[in-house]
């Protein structure tokens, strides 16, 4: 069975372990750095409580995601901020669970009237996933990374 499992002290230590491809490093930051940063929040346009999970089949760690929620934030009130799974476990639809569970959570909760994404510009898998679920670029460019947006109210 597949499902998303937040990050616990149990198994933070399974989940550092889970890395992309050599070629792949510029595109996710690694899920120790992401796990860490996950206990302080994010400061873009305001603050962001961020919310790590990892991706499951079974009891079988194959990815991780994160995002981030500002209720405050004039447009976007959720940010993915990352989404990878493991080199060994691509392309087997997990990312696409992983996403669709995260939008399963927006969509729940009427304050979030607005998701937005960042992704490298070279990054054609990320960009087809993404436009796959409906998100639309905005042209902006946010630290060398191209925005989408999805609108869900
Ligand atoms: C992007 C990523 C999370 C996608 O996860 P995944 O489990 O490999 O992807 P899925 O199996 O769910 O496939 C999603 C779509 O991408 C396509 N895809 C996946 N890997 C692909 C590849 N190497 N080449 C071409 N297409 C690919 C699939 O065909 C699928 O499209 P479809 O549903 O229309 O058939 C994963 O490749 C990854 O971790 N990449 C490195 C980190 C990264 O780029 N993260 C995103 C940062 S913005």
């Amino acid at each position: 069975m597949l499902e998303i499992r937040p990050v616990t002290k149990e198994n933070w230590e399974a989940l550092i372990d889970l890395k992309v491809r050599d070629d792949q490093k510029n595109f996710v930051a690694s899920n120790l750095y992401s796990i860490a940063q996950s206990q302080f929040g994010d400061e873009f346009e305001g603050h962001w409580d961020l919310f790590a999970y990892g991706i499951y089949d079974g009891d079988t760690p194959v990815g991780f995601l994160m995002y981030g929620l500002n209720f405050a934030h004039p447009s976007q009130q959720a940010y993915i901020q990352r989404l990878m799974v493991d080199e060994k476990f691509q392309g087997k639809g997990y990312g696409r669970f992983g996403m669709q569970k995260m939008l399963e959570i927006f969509r729940a909760d009427e304050r979030v009237k607005e998701v937005s994404i960042s992704y490298e510009p070279v990054n054609d898998v990320a960009r087809k996933l993404y436009a796959s679920l409906g998100f639309v670029e905005t042209g902006r460019i946010i630290e060398d990374e191209v925005e989408a947006v999805l609108k869900l109210k």
